[in-house]
């Protein structure tokens, strides 16, 4: 098996030595491990489909991976895998300005595909901290979300065509990018959020949208959750410049002061913090400014006037994920509810999982305008499945769901049932069944097993 993967892809693209190994088989959180049969490292489409072909024929399993940046468990191996990296499919096609949309290949990272549209004057509308590594195939296979969903939607909504490879090596191509196409099943949309289980996605074509430069970003700071989430329609309403709505609270707030070493944003503490970016032609200080006085429940607000404070303020922010990791291993739940339920959420969430796991230590935070909270929860992973259960269980009652932008992956398989109806469960075995009827690819990711 070995020798020949080695024969598709040259000898030193497959890795078999732990050491070298090792970087792959662990996620980001510390939290999924496993040991894989080697790790393969194709340079093309058309790699992929002789190492798919080859994992298929000699009943070989195989997991995905792009820039191993995923919060689920979903891309590292469990045990005895073949472990398929896509990080050498990096090319970037030219950006096409007639259509505006580019093609990438599944192993360009978000910065680099940021990078390159900028140079032509458009954008790309996912923007996420994990930028610098995090890949364009992985971002399909998640549709992650990430800060500027309230403006140009999820990657599922920037995705207009695909390239990918099933199980048995057959090519499936959909790259002309028409913006109209009632050609029966979305199968570009499937494949989207399909979290490498039903095929390998090897490019992108992907929508560009115009490029602003002027932007402005205030922190505020409020006395509850529910007047932080109360003046989200009037924000939308008066600023059509708005691009992210941010939430957090001084429990991340002082972890991120902590690791980061930054000073207080304001001389008291809060009960909730909003971070809202606005970014247009021209610019939006005076309208941001604007719109933010008289707010009710606002107890304090700083707004940034150039690209360093701007930073500054997003730091508060982004610093979050590191420095809860840099306290241990959390267990990081990413939910969403309807944005109405988000302060009887947060209000519910701390007495909850403190009757699960009384040591615990919950950081929330998260995408208010999607209803979209990050649940982390550190000192607790010996009780890991009551404190999953008691959180996922609380959204569920909510009619919210338990993977809102990470994905389900391994993490949150077996609590599938309580976002999706025995009929949908059943509806999206089908579909795997007929990608992948042997089950090649991402064994135990998404569906739980029978
Ligand atoms: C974020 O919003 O920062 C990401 O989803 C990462 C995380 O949840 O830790
Ligand atoms: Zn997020």
């Amino acid at each position: 098996m070995i020798d020949a993967l080695r024969a598709l892809v040259g000898h030193e693209h497959v890795l078999v030595d732990s050491d070298v190994k090792a970087s792959f088989e662990t996620d980001w959180t510390g939290r999924f491990t496993g040991a894989s049969q080697c790790v393969v490292r194709p340079a093309d489409t058309t790699q992929v489909a002789d190492v798919l072909r080859l994992c298929s024929a000699e009943g070989a399993q195989v997991v995905v991976q792009g820039g191993n940046t995923g919060l689920v468990g979903g891309s590292v191996p469990t045990g005895g895998e073949v472990l398929l990296s896509l990080t050498r499919l990096d090319e970037l096609g030219p950006v096409d300005v007639a259509s505006a949309q580019v093609t990438a290949g599944a192993g360009v990272t978000l910065a680099s595909l940021q990078a390159h549209a900028r140079s032509s004057d458009v954008e790309f509308g996912v923007d996420l901290a994990a930028r610098e590594s995090a890949t364009v195939g992985g971002l399909v296979a998640t549709n992650a979300g990430g800060i500027r969903v309230l403006r140009y939607g999820s990657m599922r909504a920037q995705v207009v065509g695909l390239e990918a490879v099933l199980a048995d090596g057959s090519v499936m191509s959909r790259m002309a990018g028409l913006a109209k196409d009632g050609t029966g099943y979305d199968l570009v949309g499937l494949l989207s959020g399909s979290e490498g289980t039903l095929a390998v996605v090897t490019a992108a074509r992907l929508r560009l949208w115009p490029r602003l430069t002027s932007r402005a970003v205030a922190l505020l700071a409020f006395d509850s959750t529910a007047s932080a989430v109360s003046v989200l329609p009037a924000l939308r309403a008066s600023l059509p410049s708005l691009s992210a709505a941010e939430l957090f609270y001084s429990s991340g707030l002082s972890l991120v002061r902590k690791h980061r070493g930054l000073p207080a944003p304001f001389p008291a503490e809060h009960a909730a913090y909003l971070l809202l970016e606005c970014i247009d032609r021209t610019d939006p200080f005076d309208e941001l400014a604007e719109a933010v006085g008289g707010m009710a429940g606002l107890m304090d607000a700083t707004v940034a006037v150039d690209a360093a404070g701007q930073r500054a303020l997003w730091a508060y922010r982004e610093s979050h994920t590191e420095s809860i990791s840099a306290e241990g291993v959390p267990i990081k739940l990413d939910v969403a509810v309807p944005v109405a339920c988000l302060p009887e959420l947060v209000d519910a969430l701390g007495p909850a999982i403190a009757a699960a796991c009384p040591e615990a230590r919950p950081i929330v935070f998260g995408h208010v305008n999607e209803g979209n909270l990050h649940v982390n929860v550190l000192d607790a992973l010996d009780r890991h499945d009551e404190v999953t259960t008691v959180v996922l269980s609380l959204v569920a009652s909510m009619s919210g769901t338990i993977s809102s932008e990470h994905g389900v992956g391994r993490a949150k398989a077996p609590w599938l049932g309580l976002s999706r109806s025995p009929v949908e469960v059943d509806a999206m075995r089908a579909v795997k069944h007929a990608f992948d009827p042997a089950g090649v690819l991402n064994p135990g990711v998404l569906l739980p097993a029978l």
